[in-house]
């Protein structure tokens, strides 16, 4: 007998790497050469919903548009873990810009594969559907998870784990999400990645010093110092940078707008103002900061040239999966058997 399908709808929230990957040690597993250390977004979410299909032929959708191949390829690729399956009407929507450097993949793969699992009953372990998540992409297994999020790559065992972070800056902190423009990214994160490793004359350093920002990210929030958090996030954020700027060919995902907050986020630091940024495969300047501080970043940055949107975040939940319109404790069904 094929496997039967119920309606399923999963939220998944996307998250922010402090602590970035970039760099990939095995193509064909999606496996990542670092660690990193993310914070999950509440309110920038993907919705995805899996349904049967009303003709023969699968489906897929992404914010009412046909998907692209490469999205469709991902998602036919997870399907492929479910023996004979019926055709499936697959539809997903951000609360945010598609593909334009704020982790659309994290939320997005995290959803489709809760979707896949609870849609399915299918009999998968927490570690088989982090390994999913993986080959969705690599930040897409953090999204598993809700606050402060460790990956750690096993090389030896060829598996990854994922586990929250108590922190007590949890409860303080929000990110200033700074939209730099309405542009698609021209190139996508795993090639960028994947030019790096090859022609950066750095990637051998950043590999080699990423442990210790790892370490001094993961002290940082268990002693909940804000400031030494920030200041080691940005120290990590410019190194992945580096590593694209000195590509062949170079790799340069900032705006004049992004390079304009750098240096405004600097100047009000020196004043006094809490916060540090990160940038990911895209233009777009995360603030992180505290609950107090971030209404006056978002009043000045949100009338600069070429700031198309700020949003304030906050510390987020893990997915949300409801089947045949019932939520699922799934992590009582996942970790407590
Ligand atoms: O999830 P991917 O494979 O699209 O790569 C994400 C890479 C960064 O966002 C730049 C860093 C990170 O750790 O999230």
């Amino acid at each position: 007998m094929g496997s039967k399908l119920r309606p399923t709808e999963v939220t998944a929230c996307t998250n922010i790497a402090l602590i970035k990957y970039w760099g990939k040690s095995s193509l064909r597993h999606n496996f990542p050469a670092v660690g990193s250390l993310s914070l999950t977004l509440k309110e920038f979410t993907t919705k995805t919903k899996l349904l049967a299909s009303n003709n023969s032929k699968d489906v897929f959708l992404l914010d009412n548009e046909p998907m692209e191949p490469p999205e469709v390829e991902r998602v036919l690729k997870l399907l492929r873990a479910v023996p004979r399956r019926p055709p499936v009407h697959f539809s997903s929507s951000n609360s945010f810009p598609t593909a334009a450097g704020l982790a659309s993949s994290a939320s997005g793969g995290a959803a489709a594969v809760m979707a896949v699992w609870a849609g399915f009953s299918q009999r998968w372990e927490f570690p088989r559907i982090v390994q999913l998540a993986l080959e969705f992409s690599g930040s897409a297994p953090r999204s598993l998870l809700g606050g402060f999020v460790i990956l750690e790559p096993h090389r030896g065992r060829r598996r990854v784990e994922v586990r929250t972070v108590p922190s007590p800056l949890l409860e303080q902190l929000r990110v200033v999400v700074v939209e730099c423009g309405k542009e698609r990214k021209r190139i996508l994160s795993r090639e960028a990645m994947e030019l790096s490793r090859k022609t950066s004359p750095y990637y051998s350093a950043w590999v080699k010093s990423h442990k210790s920002d790892l370490r001094a990210g993961l002290h940082a929030l268990e002693k909940g110092d804000l400031e030494q958090l920030l200041e080691i996030m940005e120290h990590n954020t410019l190194k992945m940078h580096a590593l694209a700027h000195t590509s062949r060919p170079p790799v340069i995902f900032w705006n004049s707008t992004s390079l304009a907050l750098l240096h405004l986020i600097a100047e009000k630091r020196r004043q006094g103002w809490l916060g540090g940024f990160t940038l990911d495969a895209g233009p777009h300047v995360k603030i992180f900061t505290d609950r107090e501080t971030a209404p006056r970043w978002v009043q000045l940055v949100r009338e600069l040239p070429g700031v198309t949107q700020v949003m304030i975040a906050s510390p987020g939940d893990p997915p949300q999966v409801i089947v045949e319109g019932e939520v699922w404790s799934w992590q009582e069904m996942l970790f407590c058997t």
